[in-house]
């Protein structure tokens, strides 16, 4: 995709195994202090009757969506606050903004919504620092989570929801995931903290 060979590292990790991920941000902050954080990996699960979630499958959600974009930011912060720059986006979801939008995606709206807050809180305690902590609204994209939505059983995530879901796919709705990163990419650049960017808001898109 246009980027030097040698100049990416990939280093997979299950974010949401707190050593995993400890052994991940070692290996990222070996070569010297991450600059840009994208905390973009998040699941959709589970889905269905709020009744019938686990807890222990809402703390995953939580651990994936929440817990790792925070233990993955403060790992950095370090080193932002040494250099006096850094810039840490989290990627939340329109869903925060009309919750009972995604009537049976109760797990995904309560912890985008906590990510949010976590957001907005930690960029007004890092004011005057140099680093910036915003969150972004990608849009509907087309990606696996919107196929994965795609194909659920409708008896289980709702009639409304798989048909949103899937007249949005059929209409041409989506954008693509190079569209969204682009104006994320573009809102970048500047010094704004504590924003919830939104891709339909956003200067310039590809
Ligand atoms: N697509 C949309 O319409 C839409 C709308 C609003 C917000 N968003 C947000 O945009 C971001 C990207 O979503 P997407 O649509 O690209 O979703 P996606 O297709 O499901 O991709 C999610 C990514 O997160 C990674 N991930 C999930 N659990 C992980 C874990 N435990 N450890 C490490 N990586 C993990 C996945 O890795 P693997 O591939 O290895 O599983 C995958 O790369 C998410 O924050 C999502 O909430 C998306």
């Amino acid at each position: 995709r246009g980027v030097p060979a040698g100049r990416v590292s990939v280093l997979p990790a299950d974010l949401a195994d707190e050593e995993d991920r400890g052994r991940a941000v070692a290996a990222a902050l070996a070569p010297g202090r991450v600059d840009i954080l994208v905390n973009n990996a998040a699941t959709v699960e589970p889905l269905g009757p709020t009744d019938g979630i686990k807890a222990g499958d809402l703390r995953l959600a939580f651990e994936v969506n929440v817990i790792a974009p925070a233990a993955l930011t403060a790992a950095v912060l370090p080193g932002m606050l040494e250099a006096g720059w850094g810039r840490v986006v989290n990627v939340s979801s329109g869903i925060v903004a009309n919750p009972a939008g995604m009537v049976r995606g109760n797990a995904y709206a309560t912890t985008k919504a906590a990510l949010e807050a976590h957001t907005v809180n930690l960029a007004a305690e890092l004011r005057g620092t140099g680093v910036t902590v915003n969150a972004y609204r990608p849009g509907g994209v087309d990606t696996a989570m919107q196929a994965w939505i795609r194909r659920q059983d409708p008896e289980h995530i709702g009639s409304g929801l798989h048909e949103r879901f899937n007249r949005n796919y059929a209409e041409g709705t989506l954008i693509t995931p190079e569209y969204s990163a682009a104006a994320l990419l573009a809102l970048l650049a500047g010094d704004d903290t504590g924003a919830i960017w939104d891709v339909s808001t956003a200067p310039v898109g590809a």
